[in-house]
C-alpha cells in the first residue's frame, strides 16, 4: 500500500498559540498544521498522497464540484484518554460509508487503507492539537473528497481530490433540543441522496434549519418524503425514543437514512441498560400519541460532533409537545456516560471499538 508522505517544510503552530485554541476550541473554528491530500484520474488512480500544510488551495472557477456540487465528507474523532495516548473510534466504519458514499455519487472509491492511512497521520502529526478530553472535547477530523478537474460541463468529474482536515472541537449542541418537523421541506427520497454523506443534502436542508431556528428550534426533524408520516432522522444525527417498556427505538434503516455510526454503538449498548434496541419504521402519529400518553419517556438525537443530545420537544405548525418532563431523561444521560466513557477512556472498551494512534 503506498502511504501518505510527510512534506518537511509545514509550519507548526506555537505551543502557546495551540493553548489558546483549546482553551475555547469551538466547533471547526481553528484548524490542525498537517492535512492530508491525494489526488484520481482515470489514468494514474489514486497518486500524490502528501501530507501538506494546511492553507488555501489553488483552484480554478469553472472547478467542478463547484458547480454541481460533486462532493462527499466524513465526520469522526480522536479523544485523549486520561494516560495522554490519542485513540480513533470505529474509523473503519467512516472508511466504508466513505466507499459507499462516493460509490453513489459516481465518484472513485479511496481504498480503506489509504482513508485510515490518512486519518492515523493526520492525527498523529497534530497530536498537539488534541484537546485533553475535560468538557468533552475532542479532535474532529474531516476526510473529504471533491471533483477537481476544471470543467463546466456535466458529467463525472475526471480528476478527484480527496483531503483530511482536522480541528479542535467542543460539543456541536451545548443545550438540549427541541426538534422542528417542516411542513415545507424533504431532505431525501428513495432513489435519492439521503444515505450517502454527501454536501449537497446539506445545502437542501439549510433553509429547513433557517426555519427551525427562526422557531426557537435547535435542528430540524425530518419526515419520509413519499408519505410525510414516517420519521426518519434529525438534521445532523439519527433519531431515538425510550419508551415505557424499555425498547430503545429508532428508525429502520431504508435507505434515505444515513447509517450513523453513533447509531450503530447507541443500539448495541442498549442491552447493558436493560434496553432492547428496535429498529423499525416509526409513524409521526405513533410518536405523538406515545409522547402524549407518556408510553415515550424519553428521545434523544445521536452523531459523532452531536455525540447524544437530549431532545426534550417538538414542534410544528400542527402541535406543540414537551417529552417527558422537559429535561434530559436519565437513560439518555446513562447512554451518553457509558459511550462517552468508552471514547475518552474512563470506561472499559467491551465491543473493540477504539484504535490507537501512534
Ligand atoms: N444523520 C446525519 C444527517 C448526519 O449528518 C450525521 C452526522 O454525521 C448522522 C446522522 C450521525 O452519523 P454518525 O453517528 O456516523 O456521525
Ligand atoms: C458529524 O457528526 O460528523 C457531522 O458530519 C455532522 C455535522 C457537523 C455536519
Amino acid at each position: 500500500m503506498a502511504q501518505f508522505t510527510v512534506d518537511s517544510d509545514v509550519v507548526r503552530t506555537s505551543p502557546d498559540q495551540i493553548a489558546t485554541a483549546l482553551a475555547d476550541p469551538g466547533f471547526g473554528r481553528y484548524f490542525v498544521d498537517h492535512i492530508a491530500r491525494a489526488v484520481w484520474n482515470p489514468d494514474e488512480g489514486w497518486h500524490g498522497r502528501r501530507l501538506i500544510g494546511a492553507g488555501p488551495i489553488p483552484m480554478h472557477p469553472g472547478l467542478a464540484a463547484l458547480h454541481y456540487g460533486q462532493e462527499i465528507f466524513e465526520g469522526l474523532k480522536a479523544y485523549r484518554h486520561p494516560d495522554g495516548s490519542v485513540w480513533l473510534f470505529r474509523p473503519e466504519l467512516n472508511a466504508r460509508r466513505f466507499a459507499s458514499s462516493a460509490e453513489r455519487m459516481a465518484m472513485p472509491q479511496l481504498p480503506v487503507d489509504d482513508f485510515l492511512d490518512s486519518v492515523h497521520q493526520v492525527v498523529s502529526l497534530n497530536k498537539d492539537w488534541v484537546p485533553a478530553g475535560q468538557g468533552e472535547q475532542s479532535l474532529y477530523v474531516r476526510p473529504f473528497m471533491f471533483g477537481s478537474e476544471t470543467l463546466i460541463g456535466v458529467r463525472t468529474a475526471q480528476e478527484h481530490t480527496y483531503m483530511c482536515l482536522a480541528s479542535p472541537a467542543g460539543p456541536y449542541y451545548a443545550d438540549p433540543l427541541t426538534l422542528w418537523v417542516t411542513p415545507n421541506f424533504s431532505r431525501s427520497m428513495v432513489g435519492g441522496t439521503g444515505m450517502a454523506k454527501c454536501g449537497g443534502n446539506y445545502a437542501s436542508a439549510m433553509a429547513a434549519e433557517v426555519e427551525a431556528h427562526a422557531q426557537g428550534c435547535g435542528q430540524v426533524l425530518w419526515l419520509d418524503s413519499a408519505t410525510r408520516t414516517l420519521v426518519e432522522e434529525g438534521g445532523t444525527m439519527n433519531f431515538f425514543v425510550v419508551t415505557a417498556d424499555d425498547e430503545l427505538l429508532t428508525p429502520a434503516l431504508t435507505g434515505t437514512i444515513l447509517a450513523g455510526i453513533t447509531r450503530d454503538s447507541l443500539l448495541q449498548l442498549a442491552s447493558s441498560h436493560g434496553l432492547t434496541p428496535v429498529e423499525r419504521p416509526l409513524e409521526l402519529t405513533e410518536l405523538l400519541d406515545g409522547i402524549r400518553s407518556g408510553h415515550i419517556t424519553e428521545a434523544l438525537a445521536c452523531g459523532t460532533a452531536a455525540v447524544i443530545s437530549p431532545v426534550v420537544g417538538l414542534k410544528s405548525p400542527d402541535f406543540e409537545l414537551t417529552i417527558g418532563d422537559g429535561t434530559p431523561g436519565p437513560r439518555t444521560l446513562e447512554l451518553r456516560s457509558h459511550l462517552t466513557g468508552i471514547q475518552f477512556g474512563t470506561l472499559p472498551d467491551a465491543f473493540g471499538w477504539l484504535r490507537p494512534v501512534a
